[in-house]
């Protein structure tokens, strides 16, 4: 138990990298306002490391390479969790918490795949759980969820939500850059995960957007329920085919509320490369920055913009926990925590409505058009435009379709590979943002 006196709390770091070191400088620097914000000093009693004996610029005393017997000391109020990853962080937080310390954690990974262990742990320990920075870094999209949109039915959200692919996929439509070169650029800034291919291959995306589906639809969803693709298919040619409809490419993560012909409510929640109209808001979306769209039944549309990635930004998202579990810490309250209480069936992606831009390297000669036509009617997928670019070998036909089902479209390509005037389908991207589903 707190003392209610007790007048400094004592917070272990667990991690000192990227955003640790941040972690550190911001409770450091702004200590007195903090100290006057909570109500108590926060203290930094000990930080856990990977590899000992190297200079982090902190206090070598505090330092230790044993996280769990730190997260889980006497003296320890409050930990914060900046390591990542599955295992061992798991244990350690699950351990902490059910010794009552409160958690603040910036970790998508494990709170996607296995937030419902952390939250019974928290209950246990009566302790607080927050994790404002585990989703689009710096910019505040958990605690609207969870607080301000509390009383409105949320519809839809869309959002960028990984700093690293926006980075690669901005840099590939403005400056004409190499997926590689970006890449290492995103690297060398911080954005980028530990294994960057968490980021490029939508794992990192997906982690965030069962994380944002499960709060906006009190819901329990979870990485493996989210359908996911990543950029590394996305050619210099697609970015190319995208400007030249008044689109951009980006990773995004869609998270829909569906009636289902009972009239019961499912959720789908998708990550993939999709094209947008330059005219979307999201499309101005540049950098390593991050949007979130959010559609809701009373409120509209909303839209929450900033930096998702980085050091310092996502810092400051875990200072904003790091505050509100230390003030309920000594008003002796804990947040009131998520439930799922909807428990949604979540769709799968075959069910998934879009439209679609495709792709075809054909025989340039008569009869080629209504082959293809006919191959997309077969399957019920209405073509919107369609358009010849080169001659002769060179020739590719690019179709893009109204609405139809991922199953539908799915199925059409198959149909396509099949046809003898088909030589290559070369891309099939998604199209967002237009017409109604
Ligand atoms: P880093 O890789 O830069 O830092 C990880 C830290 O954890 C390092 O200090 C490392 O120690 C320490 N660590 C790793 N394994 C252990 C272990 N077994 N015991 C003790 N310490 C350990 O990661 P980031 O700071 O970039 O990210 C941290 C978390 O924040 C991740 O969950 C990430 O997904 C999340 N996040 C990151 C953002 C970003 O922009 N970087 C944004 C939002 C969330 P050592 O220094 O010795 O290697
Ligand atoms: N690697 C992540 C990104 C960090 O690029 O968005 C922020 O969560």
């Amino acid at each position: 138990m707190t003392d209610p006196e007790k007048k400094t709390l004592r917070v272990a770091l667990l991690g000192c990298g990227t955003v640790g070191r941040e972690v550190v400088r911001l409770i450091e620097s702004q200590s007195d306002d903090l100290t006057a914000r909570v109500g108590a000093e926060l203290q930094i009693a000990g930080i856990a490391v990977r590899r000992g004996g190297r200079d982090r610029g902190v206090d070598p005393a505090l330092l230790t390479t044993d996280a769990h017997g730190l997260a889980v000391r006497d003296d320890i109020d409050l930990v914060v969790e900046v390591v990542g990853g599955i295992e061992p962080a798991r244990s350690w937080l699950v351990d902490a918490l059910k010794a009552g310390k409160s958690v603040v954690s910036a970790n998508k990974a494990l709170l996607a795949e296995d937030g419902a262990t952390l939250q019974e742990a928290a209950a246990a320990g009566g302790a607080d759980l927050y994790y404002e920075a585990a989703v689009a870094g710096a910019i505040p999209i958990l605690r609207p969820l969870r607080e301000s949109l509390h009383g409105d039915r949320i519809t839809r959200i869309t959002g960028i939500v990984n700093g690293t692919t926006n980075y690669i996929l901005s840099s590939m439509d403005s400056t004409g850059a190499g997926f590689n070169e970006a890449l290492d650029e995103a690297t060398e800034l911080g954005y980028a995960e530990a294994d960057p291919t968490a980021d490029v291959e939508g794992f990192d995306a997906a982690a965030k957007a069962a994380i944002l589906a499960s709060l906006a639809f009190h819901t329990r969803v979870t990485a493996a329920d989210v359908h996911r693709e990543g950029i590394t298919e996305v050619t210099a040619a697609d970015v190319a085919s995208a400007r030249a409809m008044g689109c951009t490419v980006k990773l995004l993560c869609i998270a829909e509320r569906h009636t289902d012909a009972d009239g019961g409510e499912s959720v789908s929640v998708r990550v993939h490369p999709a094209m947008l109209p330059r005219t979307h808001p999201l499309a101005s979306v540049g950098d390593a920055f991050n949007a979130v769209f959010v559609e809701a039944d009373a409120a509209g549309q909303l839209m929450f913009y900033g930096r998702g990635a980085g050091g310092a930004p996502t810092a400051s998202a875990v200072l904003g926990d790091l505050v509100a579990v230390a003030r309920n810490r000594l008003a002796g309250a804990r947040a009131t925590p998520e439930s799922p209480y909807a428990d949604l069936r979540i769709r799968p992606m075959a069910e998934a409505r879009t439209r679609y831009h495709i792709s075809l390297d054909v025989s340039d000669k008569a009869g080629v058009l209504a082959e293809v036509a006919a191959a997309f009617a077969r399957q019920d997928v209405s073509i919107s435009t369609v358009r010849q670019e080169g001659r002769g070998d060179d020739a590719t036909l690019v179709a893009v379709t109204h609405t139809a089902t991922d199953a539908a479209l799915a199925a059409t390509v198959e149909a396509l590979r099949e046809l003898p005037i088909v030589r290559n389908v070369v891309s099939v991207m998604r199209v967002e943002g237009g017409e109604s589903k």
